[in-house]
């Protein structure tokens, strides 16, 4: 493929904080050599240089380039950057709780809790903020609707900072605000791990009682990263009630016990504990067996911090972008007993 053809296939990589300006026009496709693209970064890091370096990626594999490269250099630096991106936690100085929320597997419902958990906290007084660290399938922008939006860039001392969006008294901060609608980015691990860091370390979340990070399903290398970079304080585990679920949980929790990660479970939240149908509020069915959530807390020796139920509303507000614990609901008491449960226990 020619170097033309090529510097193409940049173009359609769009700087987000840059007025939507392509890399090319925004010069900073520093060399192409082969299927090697190197990126020119200004010497003050730039929060969606992870980002962008994935979307580079992304953006020749899809035009056919086989097993491209992407460098970075620093450019009034002419050093190359330094290999392995360093991070440092200052824009969480202010933040008093920092919570995992995470699950052995996917599709257990976490977001849902994690979104839910956030609007309730922040309903019940507190200054609430929430990370989606999940990269893979973020999911807050559809949750909260805030799809479409993108946050703004801002310096601040002299480093540049994400403003995270602001919505039902929560600040959101999500990858999926800056990947366009429908086209997954093709991450490699490091990569991936880097660019969901720069999604919490790089934002201006300023004064905030508690910061919930929504972590990608599952028990991997990226976890393991995330938990080694980020100070968080410990985590929830979400899970549904099934006997089967178990040893999910169990991964899950043996990743925080885990001896060089050693941070504390504050609990378990059974979520799709019963199904309840909208025509009748009083029934409870326990269609994955009942009290399966006390016996799994029971058998990891922690708390069970809260039950949600199984009801369409919930599922339908989340594609709708209006958590249900801003409503009325039967189920937003759930989520706000789940919250102030929480909240006490981390005083
Ligand atoms: N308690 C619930 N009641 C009804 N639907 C739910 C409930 N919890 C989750 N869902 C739905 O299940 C699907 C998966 O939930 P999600 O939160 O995205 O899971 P995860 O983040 O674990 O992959 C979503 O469509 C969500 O709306
Ligand atoms: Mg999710």
């Amino acid at each position: 493929m020619s170097k033309e053809e090529i510097l193409e296939l940049l173009r359609t990589v769009r700087h987000p904080a840059r007025q939507d300006r392509d890399i090319v026009d925004l010069g900073m496709v520093h060399s192409i050599e082969g299927s090697t693209v190197t990126l020119a970064f200004p010497k003050r890091r730039d929060p969606l240089a992870e980002y962008l370096i994935g979307a580079t990626r992304a953006a020749l594999i899809r035009g056919g380039v086989k097993d491209p490269k992407v460098e970075t250099v620093v450019v009034d630096e002419a050093a190359p950057r330094k290999k392995g991106v360093e991070f440092d936690t200052e824009c969480l100085r202010h933040v008093r709780h920092i919570i995992g929320v995470a699950s052995g597997k996917g599709g257990v419902g976490k977001s849902t809790v994690a979104v839910n958990l956030a609007c309730a906290l922040a309903r019940l007084g507190h200054r609430v903020g929430l990370a989606d660290a999940d990269v893979y399938g973020p999911s807050v922008p559809l949750m909260t609707g805030t799809e479409g939006q993108q946050p703004l860039a801002e310096e601040v001392d002299g480093k540049e900072l994400m403003v995270p969006l602001e919505k039902y008294g929560v600040k959101w901060m999500s990858i999926g605000y800056f990947a366009e609608r429908g086209q997954a980015l093709i991450w490699r691990g490091p990569m991936a791990s880097n660019a969901l860091k720069q999604m919490i370390l790089q934002v201006e979340w300023g004064l905030l009682d508690f910061l919930l990070v929504d972590m990608p399903p599952g028990t991997g290398d990226i976890h393991i990263s995330l938990l080694q970079d980020i100070p968080m304080e410990g985590a929830i585990l979400v899970t549904t009630p099934q006997e089967v679920a178990l040893a999910d949980v169990e991964k899950g929790a043996n990743m925080f016990r885990n001896k060089n990660i050693d941070r504390p479970i504050f609990g378990l939240v059974e979520n799709m504990a019963w199904f309840t149908p909208e025509a009748h509020p009083d029934e409870k069915y326990y269609i994955f067996g009942k009290d399966g959530g006390e016996r799994m807390a029971e058998s990891l020796g922690i708390e069970l911090l809260g039950r949600i139920p199984l009801v369409q509303g919930i599922r339908e507000s989340g594609d709708a972008g209006e958590p249900v614990a801003l409503g009325t609901r039967p189920d937003a008491q759930a989520f706000l007993a789940l919250a102030s449960r929480l909240a006490e226990k981390l005083g």
